[in-house]
C-alpha cells in the first residue's frame, strides 16, 4: 500500500507500476523489483502498532503492492513456529528452525503465491500459469482457485505424485513434462502461444518476492527485532532468498532492525549450479548443470533465471553457498524427524549444510544461526523404502 515503482535490478531503469501486471525488465530482461516510498509507513506504522495486530502474514500489508486490502486472497497464512532447537550435545549453541511446512500446500511456496495472486487479481488477471517442481505449482494452484483463476501448471513427469494430485485435485489443467522444470518452461512457453495467461515463472515477475519478504517482516518480530547472524536456505531457483533479503533491506530501510543477517545458499550436489558460479566468481550461472539429480526435487534447477540477483543476495550479506549430497540429507533428515520434525529433503539440506560448515569452520558456533524449513515431508514418498 506504500507508494511504489518497479526497478529493474539489472540496468536500473524505474519503471511506474501500472495497472497491468509486469514481468521482466522490458529493456534488458532483468529481474524487476518493487521499491517502496518507505517513509510515510515508518511516519504511520511502528513495531508498537505491529505488536497489536494478530500474528497473521497480512499484518505487513502496509509494504504489500496491493492496493486494497478487499482484494487479498487468503487461505489462512499463519505466522510460522519458530523452534530453538538442541542438538549435538551443545555443539548449536544458538540454532532456531522456522518451519514453513505450516502453510496452506505445506511449503513456503504459499507466501509467494498468496501475494502474487492477491495482486494479479486486484490487476485483472484471469489465467495464471507457472513451471514448477511441484511445490509453486500446488501453491499456485491452492491460491488461483481460491481466487477463481485458470491455472496452468507444468511440471516434470518425476514430481512427487501427491503433489501432481494436489494440482490435479484443486482444479488445474496439468502438464508433465520430460526432463526437469526448463523442459517444463519451453512446453509452457510453446502452450504459451495459444493462452492469454500470466506468466508466473520464478524471477520473471516481481510479485512473488514480496510474498517470500514477509518471512523476514516475520521473522524479525519473532526475534524481537533482532534477527538472527545468519540464515541458511534451501535453493533452486532462488527466489525465496532475494525475497529475505529484499525484506531485510526494507527492515533496516524502516529503522526496525539494525542489520541483516548473513544469508547461505544451500543446494544439492546432484544439481548445485549457484554453488559453483559462486566459487567460480560468476556473476550469474553460465552453463547450465548437466544431469540434474537429486531427491529434493524443488532444488532441481538446473539454469536458474536472474542467477545474478541470488549471486548478489549472497555475496553482498557476506553470506556463502554450500551443496550437500543425497546421503547427508537423508541423514539429517532422519535427525529432524526423530526430534518431531517431519520435514522434506529440500528443508533437511540446511541442517546437512550447518554440520558441514561448523566441521569446516565456515560458520562459528556461537552464531545466532536460523535453518529456514521450507516444507513438510507429508506429500513426497518415503525415501527410506526402496
Ligand atoms: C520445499 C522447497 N524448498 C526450497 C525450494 C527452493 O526455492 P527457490 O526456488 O525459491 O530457491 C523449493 C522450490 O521449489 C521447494 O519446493
Ligand atoms: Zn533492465
Amino acid at each position: 500500500m506504500a507508494k511504489q515503482v518497479l526497478v529493474c535490478s539489472s540496468c536500473g531503469e524505474v519503471h511506474q507500476s501500472t495497472t497491468s501486471p509486469a514481468s521482466i525488465c522490458p529493456k534488458c530482461r532483468g529481474v524487476l523489483l518493487f521499491k517502496y516510498d518507505l517513509s510515510p509507513v515508518a511516519n504511520t506504522l511502528s513495531r508498537e502498532i505491529l505488536a497489536t495486530r494478530s500474528p497473521s502474514f497480512w499484518k505487513f500489508i502496509e509494504v504489500l503492492p496491493l492496493t486494497s486490502s478487499k482484494n487479498i486472497v487468503s487461505l489462512g497464512e499463519p505466522f510460522t513456529p519458530l523452534l530453538q532447537f538442541t542438538l549435538g550435545r551443545g555443539r548449536y549453541s544458538n540454532l532456531w528452525l522456522k518451519d514453513d511446512g505450516r502453510l496452506p500446500t505445506g511449503t513456503f511456496k504459499a507466501r509467494g503465491m498468496a501475494v502474487a495472486v492477491s495482486t494479479l487479481k486486484e490487476l485483472g488477471v484471469s489465467q495464471v500459469a507457472v513451471p514448477s517442481a511441484g511445490n509453486a505449482a500446488a501453491a499456485l494452484t491452492a491460491y488461483g482457485a481460491r481466487a477463481g483463476m485458470q491455472v496452468f501448471v507444468f511440471m516434470p513427469n518425476d514430481t512427487p505424485p501427491r503433489i501432481i494430485d494436489e494440482c490435479v485435485h484443486m482444479g488445474a489443467k496439468v502438464h508433465l513434462v520430460d526432463g526437469s522444470i526448463s523442459a517444463a518452461g519451453q512446453a509452457m512457453k510453446k502452450y504459451g502461444a495459444d493462452h492469454n495467461w500470466f506468466d508466473v515463472s520464478t524471477n520473471k515477475q516481481p510479485y512473488r518476492y514480496e510474498g517470500y519478504k514477509v518471512a523476514a517482516y516475520e521473522i524479525a518480530e519473532q526475534f524481537s527485532w533482532n534477527p538472527p547472524d545468519h540464515i541458511l536456505f534451501p535453493t533452486g531457483g532462488g527466489e525465496g532468498v532475494i525475497g529475505l533479503w529484499k525484506g531485510f533491506q526494507e527492515l533496516c530501510e524502516l529503522g526496525w532492525t539494525k542489520h541483516i543477517p548473513r544469508l547461505t545458499i544451500v543446494q544439492s550436489s546432484g544439481c548445485a549450479p549457484l554453488v559453483t558460479a559462486f566459487y567460480e566468481n560468476q556473476r550469474e550461472v553460465e552453463e547450465p548443470w548437466k544431469n540434474p539429480n537429486t531427491i529434493a526435487v524443488g532444488l532441481k534447477v538446473p539454469h536458474p533465471y536472474g542467477s545474478y540477483l541470488v549471486l548478489r543476495a549472497v555475496r553482498e550479506t557476506k553470506g556463502t553457498a554450500i551443496q550437500v549430497a543425497d546421503e547427508e540429507i537423508l541423514s539429517s533428515m532422519k535427525t529432524l524427524w526423530t526430534n518431531g520434525i517431519y520435514v522434506c529433503p529440500e528443508a533437511a539440506s540446511t541442517l546437512a549444510a550447518l554440520e558441514q560448515a561448523l566441521t569446516e569452520n565456515i560458520i562459528a558456533n556461537d552464531e545466532k544461526i536460523l535453518l529456514y524449513l521450507t516444507g513438510t515431508a507429508l506429500k513426497y514418498p518415503d525415501p527410506f523404502k526402496g
